[in-house]
This record gives C-alpha cells, structure tokens and sequence, in this order.
C-alpha cells in the first residue's frame, strides 16, 4: 500500500475509483479530481480525507490540482453518447491532465479491454489488433463512443508520456466488480427480480472478473513498472469465468434460479491473455467465487444463513 504520498485521482466518483480513492486517503494526501455532480459521494469522499476539487477534464483547467504529484491514478471515463463531448473529455482531457502533472513519478491510465476487435473465445493479448467492440446494437445504444475513446485516449497518453518523459502505464482493465458493484452485481439484481440475464448468441461469455480488492493492491506495482515509452498491459483477474458461470454461481448463492436469454446484439467473449501482467505485476489473488460470494454478502446481507 502507498503512504505518505501525494495522489491526484480522477474518476473517483466511479466505480472502480471509489474504493481506491477512499482506501489511499488514510495514509496519503489524496486530491480527487471530478465533476461530482452527485454531492452526496463528494461528502463520503471528504469524509474519508478526499481532498475533492471540482474539474472538467474537457475544460483543462486544473488550477487546484498539484502539478507535482508523486502519481496520478486516471479512471474518469466520459460516455456521453457525443463523440465530440467525449474525445474532448477523454482523450485531449488525458493529454491535458498529463501536461498539468508532468512532473509526476508516474502516470496510471486506465483503460479498458473493450479496445480489442471481437474474436470469439480467443484470449486478448496487448499485440491483438484493436477495434470497437461496442458497435453491436445493445451497446450503441448508451455507449456508443466507449471502445473508440479509450483506444484515443491509450494514444494520446502514449504520446503525452513520451512528449513530457513522464512515466507512464496503460492498464486495460476487464470486468471489475466487489463492494463498489459493477457488471456481476447487475447479473445479481435481475437474478433476485426474477429477470433474464442476457448474453451473447455465442456463449459461453468469457471474461477475466477482477475484484476490487485485486485492483487496491496492484496499483503500487502499476505505478512502479510505469516507464517511457508508455507500458500498456491487460488488468484481469487470473481465472476466466463466463456470465453464464458467474451467473448460475449468484443464483445458487441466493436460492434462484438462473434464465438465460441470448442475442447477437450484446457484447461477445472479452477473455485475456494474462501473461505480460503476470510477469510484471504479478497474479490476482481474490478467485472469481470468493469475490462474489463477498459480494452477495456485501449487497445482500438478509440472505445470509
Ligand atoms: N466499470 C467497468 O466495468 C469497467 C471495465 C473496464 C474498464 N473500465 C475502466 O475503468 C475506469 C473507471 O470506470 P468506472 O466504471 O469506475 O467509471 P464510472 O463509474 O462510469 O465513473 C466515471 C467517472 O469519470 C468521471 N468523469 C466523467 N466525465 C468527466 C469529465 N468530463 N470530467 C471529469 N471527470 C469525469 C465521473 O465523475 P463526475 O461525473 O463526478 O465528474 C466518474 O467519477 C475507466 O477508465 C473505465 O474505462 C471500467
């Protein structure tokens, strides 16, 4: 765990940097960049010794934001449907975050595993070619712009660390989830409504689950393997599992039964190959069962025995 250091975070009103926000504020001076529109989690992340200033990554202006940081953990992500709206936040905000903090230690961009064309079941590696995985119907109807801007804004960050000599890793998470949600806990609250789940035509829907705890402890040997050029790496849990797996798991958790309903216009298998982050970051330690069952517990505690 990092202590003692000086942190900016974005996307700390989001899933994934919430918990991290929260979690390094107790032993490092923690600035969080965000809109937070939402003021309610603004007063939980001051609570936990956030400091929070209010920015718009498109905006650039970042006046309260230290130009000196030890590092920089980069999760805001924009989807709002505009591709104008969203290159501006995503991909110039990143270049312009990077110029503001160029003499950071080391810059952490995350990105996503959205950024590889579909192939089926095969397993992602960094060199695989890239594409929009969000062009299938159910996607392009709220996030149309995702797979595009992360792939633009992996490129502006792989430029921006080679401009500033600003050490700098690109980590393309797969599926998050824990205490903070995410994708499983969705599958968790239809199972409960009694609803289908819904996967792709071509199942099983293989991904790389990563539980939010995994994600805490890596970042020290993220921001430590950051370098120039920019480093990019697959972030994935080690034990692929599909929906369909994780799903039938939620519902013996909770005493449901478990309907499936399959389309062509979801998104396919987005399994990883993890052997680049094994080398150098390490392997996940939370098994994909263990981090749901925590989940559920989490989420659900009055269906506990
Ligand atoms: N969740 C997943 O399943 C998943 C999977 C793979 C990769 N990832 C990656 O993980 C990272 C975090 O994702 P997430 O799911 O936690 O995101 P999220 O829950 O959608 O939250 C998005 C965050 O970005 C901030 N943001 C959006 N537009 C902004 C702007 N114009 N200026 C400043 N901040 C802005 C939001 O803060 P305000 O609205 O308060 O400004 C919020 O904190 C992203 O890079 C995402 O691509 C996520």
């Amino acid at each position: 765990m990092l202590s003692q250091k000086t942190i900016v975070i974005t996307g700390l009103t989001g899933q994934v940097g919430k918990p991290v926000a929260e979690a390094l504020a107790t032993d490092n001076e923690v600035i969080g960049l965000a809109r937070f529109s939402n003021s309610e989690l603004r007063e939980e992340l001051e609570a936990a010794g956030v400091n929070c200033v209010v920015g718009d990554l498109g905006g650039g202006e970042f006046a309260d934001v230290p130009s000196d940081p030890d590092y920089v953990l980069h999760f805001a992500v924009a989807k709002t449907m505009s591709f104008e709206d969203d290159l501006r936040a995503n991909s110039e905000g990143t270049g312009l975050l990077m110029d503001h903090c160029k003499q950071a230690k080391a810059f952490l961009h995350c990105s996503s595993t959205a950024v590889y064309q579909p192939n089926g079941r095969h397993e992602f590696a960094e060199s695989d070619p890239l594409g929009d995985n969000h062009r299938v119907p159910v996607m392009e109807a709220f996030m149309p712009t995702y797979s595009i801007c992360k792939i633009a804004s992996e490129s502006t960050a792989r430029l921006m660390a080679r401009t500033l000599n600003l050490p700098t890793v690109i980590a393309r998470l797969n599926v998050p989830y824990g205490h903070s949600g995410g994708w499983p806990l969705m599958h968790l609250e239809m199972i409960l409504a009694d609803q289908p789940v819904y996967v792709h035509s071509d199942g099983p829907c293989v991904y790389n689950p990563i539980h939010d705890d995994d994600i805490l402890r890596q970042i020290p040997t993220l921001l430590s393997i950051a370098d120039v050029p920019a480093v990019t790496l697959n972030w994935a849990g080690k034990d692929p599992a599909s929906i369909e797996e994780w799903s039938e798991y939620l519902g013996e958790l909770v005493g449901k039964e478990v309907k499936f309903e399959r389309s062509p216009d979801l998104l396919e298998s987005v399994t990883t190959n993890n052997d680049l982050m094994h080398s150098l970051i390490g392997e996940t330690q939370i098994h994909w069962k263990d981090g749901m069952r925590q989940m559920v517990e989490h989420y659900h505690p009055e269906l506990g025995s």
